[in-house]
């Protein structure tokens, strides 16, 4: 999908070593927390220079960690539409200097409550979601806006042929040519699917 993005010229994607912006002596990148404690904690030196480095008047910097906002789709549609330039910023969780977040992060998003070994991981799961919804990305315009969470709801059963697999057959309302009933139908199935497996977003 990324590769057919970028082959319309519809996105471009870019990858930079935060190290190639490093200028100590073993091109550290990290270091150990003032106050005392585990891991390591990403420099501001060498980010500073790789972030001022990329930017441009149009950027948006994010940084990837689990201390994140929460990212959804609604996230995903406004970056797809609005920002030109997205420098996702990935971090080795211990963590990165708080002077990076609060002088150079626009956004913290985090993609779920577990923690990744590298925010490379939650980055690649930000753009795909971002990307297929640039207009012109997905062959089928109207696919996107059947998604679940397009709608506040998780998505409607689908079929397709055969019409009976090992005697499980296909819900006859599909077959009725009904389209009014078809969308009250599969309106039904999403509400109840997400009563299932998402009553928060129901707000039960
Ligand atoms: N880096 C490590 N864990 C992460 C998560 N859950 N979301 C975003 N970035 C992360």
């Amino acid at each position: 999908m990324m590769k057919r993005a970028q082959e319309k010229g519809l996105a471009s994607l870019h990858v930079h070593n935060i190290r190639n912006w490093a200028t100590s002596k073993h091109l550290t990148t990290d270091d150990a927390p003032y106050g005392g404690g585990q891991g390591m904690v990403m420099k501001c030196e060498p980010v500073f220079a790789a972030v001022e480095a990329l930017k441009t008047p149009e950027s948006r910097v994010i940084l990837m960690t689990p201390a994140g906002r929460p990212f959804k789709q609604q996230i995903a549609q406004e970056y797809a539409c609005r920002n030109q330039h997205l420098i996702l910023l990935c971090g080795h969780y211990e963590g990165i200097d708080q002077r990076v977040i609060d002088q150079l992060v626009d956004d913290e998003l985090s993609i779920g409550d577990y923690v990744l070994t590298n925010g490379a991981i939650a980055a690649v799961v930000v753009t795909d979601a971002i990307v297929r919804l640039i207009p012109g990305v997905l062959g089928d315009e109207a696919s996107a806006a059947e998604d679940s969470f397009s709608d506040g709801l998780l998505e409607f059963p689908q079929y397709t042929r055969p019409l009976e697999f090992r005697g499980w057959k296909v819900p006859d309302i599909l077959l009725s040519g009904h389209h009014a009933e078809i969308a009250k139908w599969r309106h039904n199935m999403a509400l109840e699917k997400t009563r299932k497996n998402r009553p928060d977003l129901l707000g039960e």
